[in-house]
């Protein structure tokens, strides 16, 4: 694969035709789409209340086991919040290239601040660019330091945000931990301290939609990932590679969460890590932010003893999530994963 000119630079010289490298389908892509079915939705209103607990738990065990995807409102984070952050990442993808360019790198990090063009140098590329504030909890002062300043608001918007998106995901992994029989609190201790990153993504207008992806098709490596979609069509998943593809949209108030390999792992594939990709757009730029919350790098993943019996035999082999990330990053087909690790 040739050297790519980043989607910022093709978009602004205006080009007509994708460059090669960001081809992945030839003769415009296929793939059915299921586009009455919608993921569910489920309102957290009534949490507080036993009764709508109990509902809500019954909710979330269906969502998880058949979609893996799922909807959420009334979750808590404020509607300034999510304003605030999403401002700031305009105003950070709205800087001129060279700005932008600050921050860049092309290797792929662990932790710490990175703007992206692409997300690695194998394979067709994804026609976004990215930024990637690796390290949003556990924060020390000298982490922060490496946030982006520009823009001023950012800082502050991020930590805000940051600060809500992660309350909300300890309430679903106390939901999901129920929803699987398990006490409230087994899944939060499981994967405590749970490391949490943010994700942009900016996807500007494509000349030849049919021929790229905003992101290929793969499933989330993390535990959970709560993400901030705005009005664009674009994101798809599929319950596996015979279903159709269907389409994720949301209001501008809800919040779309979704489970990733770590959970299929550590359920013994009770739950599942299920496969999405992004379409590109003809004429609007969109935009995403993704919340993964990750096992510790160090932590060793494996399913959780309540998951394995005599008829359950467990299906991965136990590896650190540093490692798994390692298999991960080195594949760039990437759905499927945890399949790598089945004893
Ligand atoms: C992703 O899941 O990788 C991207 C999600 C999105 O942009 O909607
Ligand atoms: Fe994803």
């Amino acid at each position: 694969y040739a050297q790519a000119v980043p989607v910022p630079t093709l978009v602004e010289q205006g080009v007509t035709k994708v460059p090669e490298a960001y081809v992945c389908f030839s003769d415009g892509f296929s793939g059915e789409v299921q586009d009455e079915e919608r993921i569910p939705v489920i309102d957290l209103l009534d949490l507080e209340s036993s009764h709508g607990r109990q509902r809500i738990v019954g909710e979330i065990e269906r969502a998880s086991r058949e979609w893996g995807f799922f909807q959420v409102t009334s979750h808590g984070v404020s509607e300034e919040t999510m304003e605030g952050i999403v401002r700031a990442a305009l105003e950070f993808f709205g800087q001129p290239m060279e700005q932008r360019m600050e921050l860049f790198s092309g290797e792929p990090k662990m932790n710490g601040t990175r703007y992206g063009t692409r997300l690695d140098e194998t394979g067709v590329q994804d026609w976004r660019d990215f930024l990637v504030v690796g390290k949003c909890h556990p924060l020390s002062e000298e982490t922060f330091e490496t946030w982006p300043s520009n823009p001023p608001s950012f800082r502050s918007a991020a930590l805000k945000y940051c600060q809500e998106i992660r309350a909300l995901a300890f309430k679903v992994i106390s939901l999901a931990s129920e929803s699987l029989g398990l006490r409230p609190d087994r899944l939060e201790r499981e994967f405590d301290p749970l490391d949490q990153l943010l994700l942009f993504n900016r996807y500007l207008p494509c000349p030849q939609p049919d021929l790229v992806l905003g992101v290929r098709s793969h499933c989330d490596q993390g535990l959970l990932n709560i993400l901030l979609i705005d009005d664009v069509p674009g994101l798809q998943m599929r319950k596996n590679e015979e279903s159709p593809w269907v389409p994720i949209s949301t209001n501008r108030r809800a919040l779309v969460v979704n489970f990733g390999d770590q959970m299929q792992i550590a359920t013994n594939k009770r739950y599942k890590s299920f496969e999405h990709r992004v379409l590109a757009n003809p004429e609007r730029a969109r935009l995403s932010i993704s919340s993964f919350f990750n096992p510790a790098v160090e932590a060793t993943i494996k399913p959780l003893p309540e998951f394995v019996d005599a008829d359950h035999p467990s299906r991965y082999r136990p590896v650190s999530f540093g490692e798994y990330v390692k298999v991960y990053m080195a594949r760039r087909l990437r759905k499927g994963t945890p399949e790598s690790l089945e004893s």
